[in-house]
């Protein structure tokens, strides 16, 4: 096995370890050790099946060109399509081991089922990226119209104590029923997440390399949420424990296509896999109670998104692919002036990358804005002290 393959797969018995370490929660640590030995084996059985499905696919021609690249070798698409099911099958029946008693669960499962269908029809029919969002928002529907949980927003101490200094503006309370704008809410967030993840992509390994950088920031959270909050707040523990059951399949699913989609890739993960990546991520934000701190995960796709937006308003035009030029003679990408977006901005900034070596930094830079936002979140914890 290859050896950044096993520290990644090691890195999924993090929280039992640390959770072990620091807390007294027995029945947390067996079921969270049961999640993380079977999502080794789906991480294993995930493999094997994008190996069987490589054929398969190349055969019915979803196949996708390289665009970074000299040779016309067709190379098959959508392959999230095994990933999302996996993922499925494991959060259905994870079921077995930790009974979820959140009445949104089977709701949310609907969801990302539903996403990865309108997906991989994306993918087969090759539509055209502003029908791409109106189907994100569709998949959001069986969520959105069943989730009969809270609709209150918390009203942070400092934003009061700043509104009550304005004159004529009633003491408010801590919460506030906003009702159908949570749901508007929910369906924003959800297609945020999905389209954003979607846009942030064009070379080898980015849209899963991010999506493993924000499952694992994720993970740290739910762990230190469980660690800070005290066994009174069974509630809080329950979220949490349940985001750590729903992030562990996600990224050792994740790892799996990675291994195929890395730089040279071998598969494209198609709009299956970056549609099932973004609404998986959201739901965990909104079914974990943690839908502000996703959003600061989700950084570099707000800033992609912002650069993006003169393109996607259609200010300036907006062609199919946004991608860097790619110059044979050097080997290297470089950022093109008409296409605004993160990858772009980022070869202009820093010069010109080979392909993996800008995936790598774009990784990273994900990674820096997770460590962000844990610096923000607690910081602001510390202000309300
Ligand atoms: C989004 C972007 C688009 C970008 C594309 C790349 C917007 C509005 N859309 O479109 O600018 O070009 O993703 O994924 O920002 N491909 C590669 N190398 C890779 C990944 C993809 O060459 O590492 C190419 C392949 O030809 C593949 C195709 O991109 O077949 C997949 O594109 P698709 O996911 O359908 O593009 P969109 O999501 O519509
Ligand atoms: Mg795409």
């Amino acid at each position: 096995m290859h050896k950044t393959e096993t520290i990644l797969l090691s890195l999924l018995f993090l929280p039992i370890i640390i959770l072990t370490a620091f807390t007294g929660k027995p029945q947390i640590q067996i079921i969270i050790t049961i999640t993380s030995i079977i999502a080794i084996i789906v991480y294993f059985f995930t493999t094997k099946i994008i190996q069987k499905c490589i054929p398969l696919i190349e055969k019915v021609g979803i196949t996708g060109k390289d665009l970074n690249k000299l040779s016309d070798k067709p190379i098959p698409e959508a392959m999230g399509i095994v990933p999302g099911i996996a993922y499925l099958v494991f959060t259905i029946l994870i079921q077995l081991i930790h009974p979820i008693t959140l009445q949104e669960y089977n709701a949310v499962l609907t969801s990302i089922c539903f996403m990865i269908l309108l997906g991989f029809a994306d993918d087969v029919l090759n539509l055209r990226w502003r029908v791409k969002i109106y189907l994100s928002l569709v998949a959001t529907l069986p969520m959105v119209v069943s989730y009969s949980g809270s609709t209150h927003i918390l009203i942070p101490e400092f934003a009061k104590k700043i509104l009550s200094q304005i004159p004529g503006i009633p003491d408010l309370p801590t919460l506030i029923d906003i009702g159908i704008g949570y749901k508007l809410y929910m369906v924003l967030f959800t297609a945020f997440c999905t389209n954003s993840i979607n846009i942030l992509a064009g070379v080898n390994g980015l849209e899963v390399g991010q999506s493993v950088v924000i499952g694992f920031g994720v993970l740290a959270y739910s762990i230190l949420k469980i660690i800070e909050t005290p066994a009174s707040s069974a509630l809080t523990i329950e979220y949490h424990t349940v985001s750590i059951l729903l992030v562990i399949p996600f990224i050792s699913v994740c790892l799996a296509l990675l291994k195929f989609n890395w730089y040279p890739s071998r598969v494209f993960v198609g709009d299956t896999f970056t549609y099932f990546s973004g609404m998986a991520l959201a739901v965990i934000g909104i079914i974990g109670h943690f839908p502000e701190m996703m959003s600061l995960f989700f950084l570099p796709q707000i800033l992609n998104f912002l650069l993006s937006l003169p393109q996607i308003l259609g200010i300036f035009p907006c062609p199919r692919h946004r991608l860097a030029k790619y110059n044979p003679k050097d080997g290297l990408l470089y950022g093109v002036k008409e296409h605004h977006n993160l990858l772009n901005f980022w070869l202009r900034i820093f010069g010109p990358k080979n392909e993996r070596v800008l995936t790598i930094h774009l990784m990273v830079f994900q990674f820096v804005c997770i460590l962000l936002a844990f610096a923000i979140r607690y910081f602001y914890a510390f202000l309300l002290n």
